[in-house]
């Protein structure tokens, strides 16, 4: 395939346009997990317990996502669940330690993709105890921004454990039809997009979610980077954020 099809095949992501490398500069400072939580006023001592939690638990489900990746015959899925980076290992910090301190009843994603983040999530969640749920949001036919496919014959979030699933629900279609609807009547705890980055659709996710998100409650994106469209958000709406590697965080006051 010439390069100029490959491009015309990548899906919108890759045509929003240009990077803001501009909110990389407004930001203040790359932070760590624990960091920017707590620059968000949640609870440092108890941040730092749950890091270490983290920590603790990682390395296993790092390794179990790769065991079940590489089961299935997925060696990319296994690869990058084995190969994690530290920047990715960041991320999932802010993701579990975010579950952990805020002890959410309700927590929202967009783009599990194969469902290595929806996996720390949910764990986090099962640590909790009680009823928290994680609600994810993905395409049949999902795609990474690479255009690479989940295994075929796979739902998104295959990576998932069955022993996590009890507290699991995945909602299919594209979040511009399926998101406004699902969250009707819900209260949202934590809302993760990771799903299609582009300006419009990342404002379109940002402001569904932030009307149904409590007082305090946390919102992340990744890839806030791609397009201004978190920065814009956040100065909007007045509120800090914080940025850890390629991730945003921010709060509703
Ligand atoms: C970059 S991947 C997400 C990676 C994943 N969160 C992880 O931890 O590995 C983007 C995901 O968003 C999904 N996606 C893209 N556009 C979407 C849309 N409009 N609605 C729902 N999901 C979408 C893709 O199918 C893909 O699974």
């Amino acid at each position: 395939m010439t390069l100029a099809r490959k491009a015309a095949r990548l899906p919108s992501i890759a045509r929003d346009g240009w990077r803001y490398p501009a909110l990389r500069v407004r930001a203040r400072g790359e932070d760590t997990a624990i960091g920017a939580l707590a620059a968000l006023g949640l609870p440092e001592p108890e941040l730092r317990e749950l890091a270490h939690e983290f920590e603790r638990v990682a390395q296993r489900l790092y390794e179990e996502l790769a065991e079940t990746a590489r089961e299935a015959g997925d060696e990319l899925a296994a690869t990058r669940a084995a190969g994690r980076s530290a920047s990715s290992e960041e991320g999932k910090k802010l993701l579990y330690v975010s579950v952990r301190a805020l002890r959410p009843r309700l927590v929202v994603e967009t783009g599990p993709f194969n469902g290595a983040s929806s996996t720390f999530l949910l764990h986090a969640l099962e640590e909790n105890g009680g009823d928290g749920r994680l609600v994810s949001f993905d395409v049949l036919d999902a795609r990474d921004a690479l255009d690479v496919p989940i295994p075929e014959g796979r739902e998104p979030a295959w990576l998932v454990p069955h022993e996590l699933r009890h507290r699991f629900e995945l909602v299919l279609g594209d979040t511009r039809q399926t998101l406004r609807r699902r969250l009707e009547g819900e209260t949202v705890d934590l809302f993760f997009h990771d799903s299609l980055h582009t300006t419009r659709h990342m404002l379109f996710e940002f402001r569904v979610a932030w009307r149904r998100l409590r007082r305090g409650g946390v919102l992340v994106s990744d890839d806030v980077f791609w397009n201004p469209a978190f920065w814009l958000f956040t100065r909007v709406h007045r509120v800090p954020f914080r940025h850890i590697g390629t991730m945003g965080v921010t709060r509703k006051p």
